[in-house]
């Protein structure tokens, strides 16, 4: 495989004037086109219609692509059923236009939404239909769905089931799968998409397929090789795992002068090891504290020791006590709960309030925000802990958060190759970076993006090298770009794809290659197809 593919990857990349015609503005044919289907006109917007703001700016969740500068969509389609999504990739397909697939809109890029090149919008906000299946152990979730409506669909109907996805309940489905998904179950049940069991898919030719007219090979690369990319997901199957009646959440805060340092550098070395029934994450932030005496504003850090227990009280402490004893855990400070307040606990709402809020798709708050992730292999020393701390004192990191997730338990047992997403065994823990702003403007996106670069940097000596790995759904387009507007080459893609896939990229590129050679899905991190150039070179 890899020979013949070397032979592209000193093929200039030329554009035709068969490719120009792929980008122009053809949404008025492609608009006929819909509406010569059976496609109802109450759901294709453009910018002349008075609702086209809203419902671009609805699934928005970073303000970053929020202003006017922000490229935006010819056209919104927000189609109904299966039959309706199947037309938009129809008649984009015969008319050139590029399109974007929306879940909910979490991308921190903006890719579900934004494009350099004239583009539409599939937004599939009205493909939510949720069916649990009790008995059977699974649900079908249609793509449009959030994380939060799963979690309440499943609440709804069982005490003692529960699905290990993300922590955010605006989250969509489509994105969040796509990538892998992880939440605070994954020590005991690894990823969201390490649960998918089957899934209903339309290709670039327009069919919709399910797992076996897809293939082994398809459904494989769809579980974490990235949205927008091998074809739009319009529902996954998935496999629902069993959770105990009683869970037990704690969060307990250490400053600086509580001996975080110490707590951080410690807690490196015992969670990832702990029982995978015990999950404890760090979210490290800066803290004004009054300094008692002379009435001083000072400044610390503050590391936030987060974590669910899938048990009760009374077994979690001795494993405390035996593990991390260091953190000094009571059993006042431990709160017993169902699953389902667990998660209500973690999206930060009162766990004794209405579960509805969960089938919210606004965030708590909206912000600017840039992020960047790293999987670390080796215990940071705490000399190194404290260089990350200095980061936090400067004038930009306001509102910037630093958080530690530990792998480990299940994540250790599955293969780097079962699907695409490779970070297994061997790594500690992923750090996740970000810096928040409530400004517009480029100036002030631009110190804050500079900081966390600088970060960045700064971390490099201590965590994951060669590649330098990263998670796909934290998407940062600073590791790495397909060039959108012409044909990406395998060598371009490969810098951002080892980082994100490592040996699974170029399986990736395999599979692309067969189901949309002439990559229909695609955006400035999607997988390239080796067989571009060939059909459209010349
Ligand atoms: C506030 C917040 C909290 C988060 N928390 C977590 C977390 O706890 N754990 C975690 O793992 N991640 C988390 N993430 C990251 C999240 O998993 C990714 O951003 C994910 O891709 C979002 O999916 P979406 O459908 O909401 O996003 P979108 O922006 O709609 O989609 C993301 C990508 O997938 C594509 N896509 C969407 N739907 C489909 C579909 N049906 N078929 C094909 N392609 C599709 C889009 O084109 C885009 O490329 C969080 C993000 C945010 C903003
Ligand atoms: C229109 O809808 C009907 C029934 O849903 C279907 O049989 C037919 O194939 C559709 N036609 C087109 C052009 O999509
Ligand atoms: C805008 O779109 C909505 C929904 O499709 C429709 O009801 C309305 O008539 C449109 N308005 C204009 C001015 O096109
Ligand atoms: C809105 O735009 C569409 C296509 O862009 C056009 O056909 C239609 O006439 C426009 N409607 C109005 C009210 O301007
Ligand atoms: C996005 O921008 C629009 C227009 O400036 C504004 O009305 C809207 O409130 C913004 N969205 C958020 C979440 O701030
Ligand atoms: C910090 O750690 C030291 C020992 O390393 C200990 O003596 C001290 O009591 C700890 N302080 C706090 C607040 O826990
Ligand atoms: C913390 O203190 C800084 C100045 O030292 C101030 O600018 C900032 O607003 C304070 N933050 C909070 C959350 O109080």
């Amino acid at each position: 495989m890899k020979i013949s593919w070397f032979s592209f990857i000193f093929v200039l990349v030329v554009l035709s004037s068969a490719s120009w015609s792929a980008l122009a503005d053809n949404h008025e044919e492609f608009i006929q086109c819909l509406s010569h289907s059976n496609q109802t006109s109450s759901n294709i917007y453009t910018p002349n219609n008075s609702s086209f703001p809203s419902i671009l700016q609805f699934s928005i969740q970073n303000l970053r692509f929020n202003t006017t500068e922000t490229p935006k969509p010819l056209v919104i389609v927000t189609p109904v059923s299966e039959s309706e999504v199947q037309r938009v990739i129809l008649c984009s397909k015969k008319t050139g236009m590029h399109v974007r697939v929306r879940g909910a809109g979490h991308d921190y890029e903006g890719l579900s939404y934004v494009s350099e090149v004239p583009f539409v919008i599939v937004d599939l906000i009205n493909l939510r239909t949720i069916n649990v299946d009790v008995n059977d152990k699974s649900a079908w979730v249609e793509a449009g769905s959030t994380i939060g409506e799963l979690y309440y669909r499943i609440a709804e109907k069982s005490k003692t089931l529960g699905f290990p996805a993300g922590v955010c309940p605006t989250v969509g489905v489509g994105g969040h799968f796509s990538g892998g998904g992880y939440g605070v179950m994954l020590r005991k049940y690894g990823l969201a998409a390490d649960n998918i069991v089957d899934a209903r898919l339309i290709d670039a030719n327009g069919r919709i397929l399910d797992r076996v007219s897809m293939g082994e090979d398809l459904f494989w690369a769809i579980r974490g090789g990235g949205g927008n990319t091998f074809g739009l997901v319009l529902a996954w199957k998935i496999k629902l795992v069993d959770v105990p009646e009683i869970v037990t959440v704690f969060t307990l805060d250490k400053t600086l002068e509580q001996n975080a340092t110490k707590l951080v550098h410690r807690w490196q070395y015992v969670a990832p090891r702990f029982h995978e029934d015990l999950f404890i994450r760090i979210l490290v932030s800066k803290l004004n504290s009054s300094n008692q005496g002379d009435g001083n504003n000072q400044q610390t850090i503050v590391a936030s020791f987060n974590s669910i227990f899938l048990g009760g009280i009374d077994r979690l402490l001795p494993i405390m006590k035996e593990n991390f004893p260091e953190l000094g855990l009571r059993r006042e400070d431990c709160i017993e709960m169902s699953w389902i307040e667990s998660i209500m606990y973690f999206a930060g709402f009162p766990t004794d309030g209405p579960l509805d809020v969960l089938l919210s798709r606004v965030q708590l708050s909206t912000r600017y925000f840039k992020a960047k992730s790293d999987y670390v292999y080796q215990p940071i020393p705490e000399g190194g802990l404290e260089g990350i701390w200095r980061f936090f004192f400067e004038d930009e990191a306001q509102s910037s958060q630093v958080i530690l997730s530990p792998y480990g338990g299940r994540m250790d047992e599955i293969s780097p190759s079962a699907i695409p997403f490779p970070h297994r065994a061997g790594n500690l823990y992923k750090i996740q970076h970000l810096v928040y702003w409530d400004e517009e403007g480029e100036e002030v996106a631009e110190r804050h993006i500079s900081w966390i670069r600088r970060l960045y940097s700064y971390m490099a000596p201590f965590v994951s090298k060669l590649p330098r790995a990263a998670y796909i759904n934290y998407r940062d387009l600073d590791i790495g770009v397909n060039n959108i507007k012409g044909y990406t080459s395998y060598v371009q893609a490969k810098v951002w794809g080892i980082k994100y896939f490592k040996n699974n990229f170029d399986r990736l590129v395999h599979v692309k290659t067969k189901v949309d050679p002439s990559n229909f899905f695609r955006n400035e991190q999607s997988i390239p197809s080796l067989t571009q150039w060939k059909n459209k070179g010349e």
